[in-house]
């Protein structure tokens, strides 16, 4: 197996899951277009002895951008390093990961949107030829260096393909958008995840559980432990319907799975802004949140599920949503 080399930045969340993360492309369940195409270059490439060409992961969070690849890495057979945009701060960073890579290894560049644009400049030469040129001394008597690397295959994964400059984007040679799961794939994921903790589950509760997760493994997983502490302590460890209910219920996730910072979200626009349309900072500011975190996290599952719709004067609720918050249109201030 690969080889993980992690720089500081990687959350604990993520070394937790590391024991749930699929290792293969078939014990990774759904994103089937994703998976074949993927089978397919990762084979010809190995037949070829090149290293595979570089590939771009966007969508959502926690849809599994970072699973993915790891299991490049392990597919190919390579070693994987694992950073993100916001902690290659200098050139000089982004040059010492390059010049350790072995020849067909995985850079992983999370985040890849917030890379300083100097040190995206160096990824260039990097991604084309596989080389870079790095300035030594200062002034009058620097001088550029070109040094080679080993051909190698950067994963880049953002939440924002819309702000990856456009010389950048054209350089992945394959571009994969990671879609939301269904509820089969969902539920398919929770039982996985049980097997793996050696959980009872009844089949209504993984039902439940994929019902309330937007779509998104990473929730499948944080929803699963939280209902089994309910289990360990209240119910001899079993995951029934009515675990599921109370724990669920006790977090404050609705049967459709939105949580208190959707609903502070979607009641913001209904209650303050009359259903909208308003600014995305106007409503940031009105609930306390960050507008990216807004944009990249609640956002996507909203416009999704047809809660609300993204319109030129700003952000608007849809009959949908009111209807969810058994409101009526005619709150409409405008
Ligand atoms: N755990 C998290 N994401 C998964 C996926 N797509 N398939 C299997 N297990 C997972």
């Amino acid at each position: 197996m690969s080889e993980r080399v992690y720089t500081s930045d990687i959350l604990p969340e993520d070394i937790e899951n590391h024991s749930l993360r699929p290792k293969y492309l078939t014990e990774y369940i759904g994103q089937t277009e994703v998976k074949e195409m993927m089978d397919i270059f990762i084979r010809a490439a190995k037949n070829r002895n090149e290293a595979l060409d570089h590939v771009l992961l966007y969508g959502p969070p926690g849809l599994g951008k970072t699973t993915l690849a790891n299991i490049i890495a392990n597919e190919v057979g390579v070693n994987i390093k694992i950073t993100s945009g916001p902690s290659i701060e200098r050139s000089g960073d982004l040059a010492v990961i390059l010049t350790s890579l072995e020849p067909g290894d995985i850079l992983f560049i999370d985040e890849i949107h917030r890379l300083p644009r100097v040190v995206e400049e160096i990824l260039y030469p990097a991604m084309e030829d596989y080389v870079i040129d790095i300035i030594v001394g200062r002034d009058s008597t620097s001088k550029s260096i070109r040094v080679d690397l080993p051909p190698f295959t950067l994963v880049g994964a953002t939440t924002r393909f819309g702000d990856l400059s456009a010389p950048l984007r054209d350089r992945f040679g394959v571009v994969h958008k990671l879609e939301y799961y269904n509820e089969a794939e969902l539920k398919e994921i929770c039982q996985r995840t049980a097997n793996i903790f050696e959980t009872e589950i009844h089949e209504d509760a993984t039902f439940e559980i994929a019902r309330r997760s937007r779509g998104t493994p990473r929730i499948v997983n944080r929803l699963f432990r939280r209902v089994r502490d309910f289990a360990d302590v209240l119910n001899d460890g079993i995951i029934d319907m009515d675990m599921c209910k109370l724990a669920l219920g006790k977090l404050n996730i609705d049967e459709i799975g939105l949580d208190g910072k959707d609903y502070a979200y979607l009641l913001g626009i209904i209650e303050n802004f009359g259903g909208g349309p308003v600014g995305l900072d106007s409503l940031a500011a009105s609930i306390g949140e960050e507008p990216t975190t807004m944009e990249d996290v609640y956002e996507p599952y909203l416009l999704q599920i047809g809660f609300i719709k993204r319109t030129p004067r700003g952000r608007v609720t849809t009959e949908k949503a009111f209807k969810h918050f058994k409101k009526s249109h005619n709150m409409r201030l405008f």
